[in-house]
C-alpha cells in the first residue's frame, strides 16, 4: 500500500490521518455536549480535562495532515461526478478545514485567557504565550460555543455525501478513502 495519494487514490498516511481525527472529532463533540450541562465540580472539570487532552492531539494531527496535504495533494475527483458536486464538495472540505482549525484556535484560546497550558493526559501540559484575561476568555468561550455547530452541520453534509456516493451513484468515493479500489 502506497504512503502518499496518487492522481486516484489516498494513501495510508492521508486514510490513517482522517480517520484518527474524524474519531478525535466525534469524541470532542460528544465530551464537549455532555459535560456542558454538568453541575460545576470534580467530574465536569474531569471531562473537560480529558476533553482538552485529546483536543491537543487533534490539533497536533491536523497540523501534520494540513502538512502532509502539501507535501502529498489529494486525487482528484473520481470521473462522472457533476460539476456542482465537484464545486460543493471542495467548498465543504475546506469549509470543514476552517472550521476545525477556528474551534481547536479557540479551544486553545478559552485555556490559554484562563492562564493554563494545553493538557496531555497529566503527563505535560504545553505552555501558551498568553496572557490570563477574563474578558478575553468569556469572548473565546463565546466563539468556542458557537463553532462547533456550524462544524457539526458541514459534518453532517459530508457523511451524507459521501454514503450517497457510496450507496446510491455506486463509486468509489468511500472505498478510496477506506480500503481502496483496484
Ligand atoms: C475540533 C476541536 C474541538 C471541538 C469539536 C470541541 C467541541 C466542544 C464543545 C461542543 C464544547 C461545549 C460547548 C458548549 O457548552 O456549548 C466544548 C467546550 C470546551 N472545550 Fe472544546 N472542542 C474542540 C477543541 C478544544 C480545544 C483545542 C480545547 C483546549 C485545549 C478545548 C477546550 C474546551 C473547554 C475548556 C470547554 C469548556 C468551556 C466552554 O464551555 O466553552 N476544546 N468544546
Ligand atoms: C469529524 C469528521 C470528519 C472530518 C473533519 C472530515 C474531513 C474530511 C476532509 C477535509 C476531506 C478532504 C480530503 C483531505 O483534505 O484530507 C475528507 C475526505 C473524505 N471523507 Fe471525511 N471527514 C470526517 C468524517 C468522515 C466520515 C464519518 C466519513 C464517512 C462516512 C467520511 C468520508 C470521507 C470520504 C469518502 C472522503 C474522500 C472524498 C473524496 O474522495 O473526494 N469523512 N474528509
Amino acid at each position: 500500500m502506497r504512503l502518499k495519494n496518487s492522481s486516484e487514490q489516498f494513501g495510508i498516511i492521508a486514510k490513517y490521518l482522517h480517520w484518527l481525527i474524524a474519531a478525535g472529532i466525534f469524541t470532542l463533540l460528544f465530551l464537549g455536549i455532555e459535560q456542558s450541562d454538568m453541575e460545576r465540580g470534580d467530574a465536569k472539570n474531569y471531562i473537560r480535562f480529558i476533553h482538552g487532552s485529546v483536543a491537543t492531539v487533534v490539533l497536533m494531527l491536523m497540523t501534520a495532515r494540513l502538512f502532509w496535504r502539501f507535501v502529498s495533494p489529494p486525487p482528484g475527483h473520481p470521473d462522472g461526478i457533476p460539476n456542482w458536486q465537484r464545486t460543493s464538495s471542495t467548498l465543504v472540505h475546506w469549509g470543514l478545514y476552517i472550521c476545525v482549525f477556528v474551534q481547536l484556535s479557540a479551544g486553545a484560546m478559552v485555556i490559554g485567557t484562563a492562564g493554563k497550558g494545553l493538557p496531555m493526559f497529566g503527563f505535560f501540559s504545553i505552555p501558551l504565550p498568553v496572557e490570563e484575561n477574563h474578558d478575553n476568555h468569556e469572548w473565546w468561550e463565546g466563539i468556542h460555543e458557537f463553532m462547533w455547530r456550524p462544524l457539526a452541520a458541514l459534518i453532517v453534509l459530508h457523511v451524507l455525501a459521501a454514503l450517497y456516493n457510496h450507496f446510491i451513484v455506486k463509486n468509489n468515493v468511500l472505498r478510496r478513502m477506506t480500503i481502496g479500489t483496484k
